[in-house]
């Protein structure tokens, strides 16, 4: 019943105009950013392959420190290495696996106890699944990686940031927000009381992560932080890496064809994190540089209430 309700709800803000509008901004121009960002520190998670993997080097080589935050030590060790050797800047990391709770709440605490800034945070972790994992406690994997990590640490790093000069959070969205065009099913958001697809799981973690921004804009009135979203391209990285040899088939002989280079990402996220045009631009969504309505659902701030209180009460937050 309450999925009906909410059905016409938002099917009568759908606007042909807003789909015709996504697919111009997926192929308009991007905005570039050429100031660079020495001495800053930069905030990434997920830096060990893809879209992480550039737009760290694309920090670092704007003189920006790097404090990544991955799963993998071996590749996180190669990747400091690399960095460091080819840029004049300091590449750190911690070690988390963003799909455990009690791991994603001990390197929130580290990010709290820094004694520097952290200038730019970029959310970019992320994985896609075509059969359900759950993690440890229970919880959809792609929800817990992509939602509440970030959930997690925005949360905890509220007075750091606001104690701060200014900061930027970047989370690394999605197009894929749409696959979910009636919204989020909060009382089964970890798909234990529906056939699971890969799809739609997806879509509910990055629609969560857009409807997090209204809050998190509140709780940063007063304070020169801001919060957005971007949807980085359909572009080139190891995405799917875990899904059925059927999608990876599909992935390299056909999607594959498509996919732009993986620096039109990072220039992107570059863009967002340093440009002086969008200082002050807070709770938007983005496709590359160009802002964007996102789906209704994104918009519904009453459901945006009520998934905060599940997620203080789901991350153990209280
Ligand atoms: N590529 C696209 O076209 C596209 C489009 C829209 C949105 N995005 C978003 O862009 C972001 C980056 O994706 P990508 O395309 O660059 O994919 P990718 O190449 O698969 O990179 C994903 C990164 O996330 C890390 N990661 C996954 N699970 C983790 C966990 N439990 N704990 C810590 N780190 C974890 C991976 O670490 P390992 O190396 O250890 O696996 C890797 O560093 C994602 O949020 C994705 O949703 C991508």
């Amino acid at each position: 019943m309450a999925k009906n309700k909410k059905f016409w709800k938002y099917f009568k803000q759908y606007k042909v105009s807003q789909i015709i509008a996504m697919i111009r901004n997926g192929n308009k121009k991007q905005l570039t950013c050429d100031d660079r960002f020495d001495n800053k520190l930069v905030v990434i998670t997920g830096t060990t392959s893809g879209i992480g993997t550039y737009t760290a080097k694309k920090y670092a080589s704007m003189g920006a420190d790097l404090l990544c935050i991955n799963r993998n030590e071996a590749k996180s060790k190669k990747l400091k290495e690399e960095i460091e050797s080819q840029y004049n800047i300091k590449c750190d990391y911690f070690i988390a696996d963003l799909s455990k709770l009690n791991e994603i709440h001990e390197v929130a605490d580290k990010l709290v106890a820094l004694e520097r800034p952290i200038d730019v945070l970029i959310h970019n972790a992320g994985l896609t699944l075509s059969k359900q994992q759950l993690t440890d406690e229970g919880f959809d994997m792609v929800f817990v990686v992509q939602y509440m990590a970030p959930f997690i640490m925005n949360y905890k790093l509220i007075n750091k940031l606001k104690g701060q000069e200014s900061a930027r959070i970047i989370m690394n969205n999605s197009e894929g927000h749409r696959f979910v065009p009636w919204g989020l099913i909060l009382d089964d958001l970890h798909w234990k009381k529906r056939r699971y697809s890969g799809l739609k799981a997806y879509g509910s973690a990055k629609l969560a992560q857009l409807l997090s921004m209204h809050i998190f804009k509140e709780k940063f009135i007063g304070s020169n932080v801001t919060i957005n979203s971007m949807h980085p391209g359909a572009v080139e990285s190891e995405t799917g890496k875990d899904n059925w040899r059927l999608y990876k088939w599909y992935k390299k002989n056909i999607l594959g064809k498509f996919l732009r280079p993986t620096d039109i990402a990072s220039d992107s996220l570059y863009y967002m994190g340093v440009s002086k045009e969008i200082q002050t631009v807070t709770s938007k969504f983005f496709s590359l540089t160009t802002e964007e309505i996102p789906s209704p659902p994104a918009w519904d701030v009453e459901e945006a209430k009520k998934l905060w209180d599940l997620s203080i009460e789901i991350c153990n937050l209280n």
